[in-house]
C-alpha cells in the first residue's frame, strides 16, 4: 500500500519536470520510484540532466541511463525532487533517514525549487517523533555527541542520542562521516534547534529542513494531495 502511495506521488512529480531542466535527484524509496518513471520519459525523448544526492541514487540513475552531471558544471538546479521522513503543517521537514542529509541539503540550497514527494504516513502536526539525524565528523565524535545533548538540554530538550549502526558496524555516510540519531521529543522550535546544532564544532549538518520547500506532493490510496505554502 505504501509503495502505491509513493508511486502516486512520484507520478505527479513528473508533471513538474520540463524539457531541458537541470534536476536535483534526492534519495530514498520514493525518489527511487520517481527515477524509474523519469527514465521512461527519457527513453521517450525527454532531455534532462540530474545531480545526485547519494551513491545509492547515482547507482540507480546509472542503471536506468539517467544522464548525470555535477553542481560545479551546472551551478544552479531548476528543480530538486526529494523525499522526507516527517513533514509538519509549516512544511518544515525531518530528513536523513537514508543517511544522505548533508548532500541533500547542499542540493536543496542549490535548487530554485525543492519538491517533496512522500506517502501520507509522513505528515505530522509537529516534528520529532522520527529521530532527528545529525551528521558529524568521526574525529572525537563522542565528545561532539555529549556537546549536542548538553546544548539541547540547556534549551529544554531532554532525551537520548544514539550512534547510527548498520548491523553491528557504525553507519558511514557517503562523505565518510557518522550519524547520531536524536530522540528529543516534539520539536517546538525547529529553527532554534537547527541553529544550535550547526554551531557545534564537529557537526556537519542536521536533518531539519526549514523554509526550503513550498510544495509537497502527498501520495495516498486515491491519488495525490498537494500541499503548498
Ligand atoms: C534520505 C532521506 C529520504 O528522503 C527520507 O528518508 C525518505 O525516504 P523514503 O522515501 O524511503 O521514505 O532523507 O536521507
Amino acid at each position: 500500500m505504501l509503495k502505491e502511495m509513493k508511486i502516486n506521488a512520484a507520478k505527479e512529480a513528473l508533471s513538474y519536470v520540463e524539457d531541458g531542466m537541470k534536476l536535483g535527484l534526492g534519495t530514498g524509496s520514493t525518489v527511487d520510484e520517481f527515477l524509474i518513471l523519469l527514465s521512461e520519459e527519457i527513453k521517450n525523448g525527454l532531455n534532462i540532466c540530474g545531480v545526485v544526492t547519494s551513491e545509492k541514487t547515482k547507482n540507480l540513475s546509472n542503471k536506468l541511463s539517467i544522464p548525470l552531471t555535477t553542481l560545479e558544471k551546472v551551478n544552479k538546479l531548476d528543480l530538486t525532487i526529494d523525499g522526507a521522513d516527517e513533514i509538519d503543517n509549516d512544511l518544515s521537514l525531518i530528513k536523513g533517514g537514508g543517511g544522505a542529509l548533508l548532500r541533500e541539503k547542499i542540493i536543496a540550497f542549490s535548487s530554485n525549487e525543492l519538491l517533496i514527494i512522500a506517502d501520507e504516513s509522513k505528515l505530522v502536526d509537529k516534528l520529532g517523533d522520527f529521530k532527528l539525524p545529525v551528521e558529524v565528523s568521526p574525529y572525537e565524535h563522542d565528545v561532539t555527541s555529549l556537546r549536542i545533548m548538553d546544548k539541547l538540554n540547556k534549551i529544554g530538550y531532554k532525551g537520548s542520542i544514539s550512534l547510527r549502526k548498520d548491523n553491528q558496524n557504525i553507519f558511514i555516510t557517503d562523505g565518510g562521516n557518522y550519524i547520531y540519531d536524536l530522540s528529543i521529543g516534539l520539536i517546538s522550535e525547529p529553527n532554534i534547534v537547527e541553529n544550535i546544532l550547526n554551531l557545534i564544532p564537529g557537526v556537519f549538518e542536521n536533518g531539519l529542513f526549514i523554509n526550503l520547500t513550498k510544495k509537497v506532493i502527498i501520495g495516498n490510496k486515491e491519488g495525490v494531495r498537494i500541499i503548498t505554502k
